[in-house]
């Protein structure tokens, strides 16, 4: 059992400190005292309410109670830990690059504080070569003369899933240049996961792993998008492609799904943030640029398939939006792609009447919409808002309740558009839907209704293809 102080109670933070203290002593240090107070309440069964959304984290911090000590006091963290954690936002400035202040905020701290000998990993996502900064900043602000090792221990857990993500990693990737300190991590982890799991590495190796992975999972989904318009422009189904190549075990099956865009607090960023530091070492990574403008012009090109079937006008429209998080179970909204969809449509002068399955993402959505208060309005329920002033529902996540929705409840549209922003209705509801005069749009297969125009194909080929 190590000592192991996490800075940063936030996404990455607290789900990390519930998992290490299954069998490890775990401090977890935030200067943000309300923070610290509500997951007090919480571990202390005087509350069920967190600050973040994430399945079987309450239980699993009750559950480790015993191992974790919550402070906002800089002396009791850095009291005797073995390993520090360091799990801070990087927000991106206007460029798209990482703000590094708050970890170095950390460094300096730990360096002002520490009186012991530790290792210190930074777990936020940061451009390679900040452990090495962050090094630099406590060797040369310790107080005590005491050996501090920085590596980098990336995190991969996806939010909504992140204590599942925790407990069965496909892989815990963590660098350190300094061998005894890279070897007493693998011995801290070992206690944790599968000894097969654990994949040591250098610490820029590390580093760059963390965007490489992001970058990859990203790059897929570009790819698919980008092959979803040209499924839409033929007749084929990009959903029938995604299985094809993904049965070859070398492409893997992950991550194909073609939607309106990806979004979230991590990918947008991620891949910008990679894409901008290569460009500063002069080693451009034009896969990712292009990944990022095909993620932005998939988006328009789904919102442009609303704003053409009403001719571009949408001034008193009423649309409904299932699911406003950037994906299905999360009160995250960053970089969401249904609320940027619903706040297009609300400059041009629709209304929207939003439903999701997790309340905070509704209470986040009025909280940083202020702008456009009389222009939405906020449902618990998914079916309630359903009446002949409705012109189209909205698929914004990929939640199974939105999967196969109860026909009989929809039929009271005035205008019968479905907009599918994440391909996941079947064809068999597709096709019944077409049936009850429902139109039915998405990324890449609408040609499930539309069919295949052969004659065009054909005589395409005779024009092009033979000389
Ligand atoms: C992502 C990574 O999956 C995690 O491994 C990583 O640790 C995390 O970023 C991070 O850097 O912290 P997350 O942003 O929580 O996790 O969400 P994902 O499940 O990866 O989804 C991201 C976006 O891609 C969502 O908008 C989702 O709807 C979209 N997506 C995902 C698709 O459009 N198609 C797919 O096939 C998969």
């Amino acid at each position: 059992m190590s000592r192991v102080t996490i800075f940063g109670a936030g996404y990455v933070g607290v789900p990390t400190a519930a998992h290490f203290a299954r069998t490890h002593k775990v401090t977890v240090y935030d200067p943000d005292a309300e923070k610290i107070s509500t997951i007090r309440q919480v571990i202390e069964n005087r509350s069920d309410e967190l600050h973040i959304h994430e399945k079987d984290l309450i239980e699993l911090l009750r559950e480790n109670n015993e191992n974790i000590l919550l402070t906002n006091s800089l002396e009791k963290a850095l009291k005797n830990p073995e390993f520090i954690f360091i799990a801070v936002g990087t927000p991106p400035n206007e460029k798209g690059r990482a703000n590094l202040k708050y970890v170095c905020e950390v460094a300096e701290q730990i360096a002002e504080h520490l009186t012991n000998d530790c290792i210190v990993l930074n777990k936020s996502t940061v451009p390679p070569g900040t452990a090495y900064l962050v090094q630099d900043i406590i060797s040369n602000g310790l107080k005590k003369d005491v050996k501090v090792a920085v590596g980098s221990c990336p995190e991969f857990l996806a939010e909504g899933t992140a204590v599942e993500d925790l407990r069965t990693p496909d892989r815990i990737v963590y660098g350190c240049d300094d061998s005894e300190a890279l070897d007493k991590i693998t011995h801290f982890f070992t206690y944790l996961q599968r000894r097969d799991s654990l994949c040591p590495m250098t610490t820029l190796s590390s580093e760059l792993t963390k965007y490489a992975a992001n970058a990859m999972l990203a790059t897929k989904i570009s790819f698919m998008n980008s092959l979803a318009l040209l499924c839409d422009t033929i007749g084929a189904n990009v959903r029938e492609v995604q299985e094809g190549i993904g049965r070859d075990q070398r492409i893997g099956s992950k991550f194909l799904n073609a939607s309106m865009g990806y979004g979230g607090s991590c990918f947008p960023k991620d891949t910008l943030a990679i894409a901008e530091y290569a460009v500063l070492q002069e080693v451009p990574l034009s896969i990712i640029e292009s990944t990022i403008k095909i993620n932005n012009h998939t988006t328009d090109y789904f919102y442009n398939k609303i704003a053409e079937d009403f001719q571009g006008n949408l001034e008193n429209t009423n649309f409904i939006i299932w699911g406003i998080g950037f994906k299905a179970r999360t009160d995250d909204l960053r970089e969401s792609k249904p609320v940027e969809i619903a706040r297009r449509l609300m400059d041009n002068g629709a209304h929207i009447h939003v439903y999701d399955t997790v309340p905070g993402a509704l209470n986040n959505f009025k909280q940083e919409n202020t702008k456009y208060s009389d222009r939405f309005t906020l449902h618990h329920d998914q079916y309630e808002m359903f009446s002949n002033e409705i012109d189209g529902l909205i698929i914004g996540n990929e939640h199974e309740k939105f999967r196969n929705p109860d026909m009989a409840k929809l039929t009271s549209m005035r205008h019968k558009y479905i907009y599918d922003g994440k391909n996941i209705l079947n064809n068999y509801i597709i096709r019944y839907l077409t049936k009850e005069q429902f139109q039915y749009k998405s990324v890449g297969k609408d040609s499930v209704v539309n069919g295949r125009d052969k004659t065009k194909l054909v005589n395409f080929l005779r024009d092009k293809y033979m000389d």
